[in-house]
């Protein structure tokens, strides 16, 4: 029986992923974190529709006592083996918005987004997902600006590349991809929904349907890269 764990699913396109694959995969196990359950209204929802297939544990990904205390909690509810690791909790800035220069950047503003990706203390995948961003891409880079969240997906790219090769050696390898989804209608994105024609605005729905086509199709052969939402490969 497939297990997936969504980490980071409280709303937006960790959610989404949970309603996805809640609704396309039978007899599935989903394990959804978030940092506050009691909060989460609509993954509450979620979970008392699908009461045995959807678990939620809480964990802040910038918590080390969390991350441990959720990887445990994990190994409980599956013996440790997850076949679909989706890591999708990111800020863009905590004040919500990018920085436009660097007169904006302060260490501890920086630390804070940093910390979101330092980490993946999850057990075993045959898949890991990390939603990256094009903004982390330092090919792409025409723009500057943003400096904490492009430093936070670039360091959270680095860290696919280091785990496809650790984890693509011994027996149960792991398949590891950062993947953008695209402009995505959420709350990360939206002081900037203005500037984006509507077409490039996806839904959740939309978004997570591009992405999970991608992690459909994965062998081993895709292991390290970037995809963007389309399923071309970005320079990293
Ligand atoms: N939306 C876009 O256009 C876009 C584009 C490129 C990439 N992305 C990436 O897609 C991913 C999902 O973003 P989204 O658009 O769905 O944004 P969102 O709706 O704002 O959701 C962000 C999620 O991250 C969680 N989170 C934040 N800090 C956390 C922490 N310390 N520990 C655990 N969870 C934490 C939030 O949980 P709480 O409810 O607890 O705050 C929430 O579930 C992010 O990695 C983002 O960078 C988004």
């Amino acid at each position: 029986m497939p297990a997936c764990l969504v980490q980071g699913a409280s709303r937006g396109i960790g959610l989404e992923f949970c309603m996805y694959l809640l609704r396309g995969v039978p007899n599935i196990t989903v394990i959804a974190t978030c940092r506050n359950p009691g909060g989460a209204t609509d993954l509450r929802a979620l979970q008392a529709k699908n009461p045995s297939n959807l678990h939620i544990i809480p964990l802040d990904v910038i918590d080390e006592s969390s991350i441990k205390q959720a990887a445990n909690e994990v190994k409980q509810h599956n013996g440790g083996g997850v076949d679909l690791l989706i890591n999708c909790a990111g800020i863009l800035h905590p004040s919500g918005r990018g920085e436009t220069s660097l007169r904006d950047v302060s260490s501890q503003k920086g630390t804070g987004a940093f910390g979101q990706h330092a980490q993946n203390k999850q057990t075993h995948a045959a898949v890991m997902a990390n939603i990256s961003a094009k903004v982390g891409s330092i090919t792409d880079n025409g723009l500057g600006g943003w400096y904490s969240y492009r430093m936070s997906k670039c360091a959270l790219n680095m860290a696919t590349k280091n785990l496809s090769i650790e984890l693509g050696r011994g027996r149960n390898k792991v398949i590891c991809v950062s993947l953008h989804p695209g402009t995505v209608d959420t709350e990360l994105s939206r002081p900037y929904h203005k500037n984006v024609p509507s077409e490039k605005l996806f839904s959740t729905e939309r978004s997570v349907q591009y992405l999970m086509d991608i992690i459909n199709g994965l062998t081993m052969q895709h292991t390290g890269k970037f995809y963007t939402w389309d399923g071309k490969e970005m320079l990293f």
